[in-house]
């Protein structure tokens, strides 16, 4: 049965102390708090930080580290680049692939995607991956064929039992980092399009077992409602997983 996940993309933000600070309260939060078998929360920090953020959630079986990016090369002369074999061997569980941010600034297209996508596969940590469409994608009611392509293109072309080790981020350029959040009815539209994809392309099992979140602009103010929809199962939060009380009530909204 999938989860319901409350992951944190810190982007590039926090300097050392304040995001061993900020590990530190969510790790405490989750030792006197209950947060159930069927919930899990990620924390995304940038790379410097994964290796000791890791280790403060060793003891921790219900929050895990992502890493926000690697490199869709093995390894080699490919000076600033992080390996996903790297990763694997710090404690990082997840890794984020294609969020908009990477494919916007970095040029990020389907096929690099997919070939980061299988590094992250093959040294069995967990694929996040991002999928959604720009404004003027919306504006023209092209964003179900839109991210069904982005998905088809880097996600969809791995077996079933890949695919099943993944995680999937719905997150509307549109909404992120804009306070604009999609309303519960159009993540929920989103979310549910995105399994029925899933499941003509591998079965009901499969798409049932994949958790899909929602990301951009979700708070403590709207997380309760989104969440409460039947496809959407928890969220990818950048601005709100920076301050520990937010993010812990965007957890308690987990259902
Ligand atoms: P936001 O970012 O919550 O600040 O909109 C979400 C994301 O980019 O993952």
């Amino acid at each position: 049965m999938r989860k319901q996940i409350a992951a944190g993309n810190w982007k590039m933000n926090l300097l050392a102390d304040e995001a061993y600070a900020l590990a530190r309260r969510i790790e405490k939060y989750a030792i006197t708090n209950t947060i159930g078998t069927g919930r899990e929360i990620i924390l995304a920090p940038p790379a410097p930080y994964l290796e000791t953020i890791a280790d403060i959630m060793h003891f921790s079986p219900q929050i895990s580290v992502a890493a926000q990016n690697c490199s869709e090369h093995l390894s080699g002369a490919y000076t600033g680049e992080v390996s996903a074999g790297m990763l694997k061997s710090i404690g990082v569980k997840y890794v984020i692939i294609g969020h908009s941010e990477r494919r916007q600034y970095h040029g990020e297209d389907h096929s690099t995607l997919r070939k980061k996508v299988e590094r992250v596969i093959k040294n069995e940590m967990r694929p996040i991956f991002c999928c959604g469409e720009p404004e003027e994608i919306r504006r023209k009611a092209e964003h179900k064929a839109y991210v069904s392509n982005q998905l088809e293109e880097s996600l969809l072309c791995f077996t079933a039992d890949e695919v099943r080790t993944c995680v999937i981020a719905y997150e509307p350029v549109w909404a992120i980092g804009t306070g604009q959040t999609a309303t519960s009815k159009q993540a929920q539209e989103m979310h549910h399009f995105i399994r029925s994809l899933i499941a003509e392309h591998y079965s009901e099992d499969v798409a049932d077992d994949i958790s899909i979140l929602y990301g951009g602009s979700c708070n403590p103010g709207n997380a309760q409602e989104l969440f409460s929809n039947k496809d959407v199962d928890g969220g990818l939060i950048g601005g709100a997983s920076l301050k520990a009380d937010q993010f812990i009530e965007i957890i308690q909204a987990l259902t």
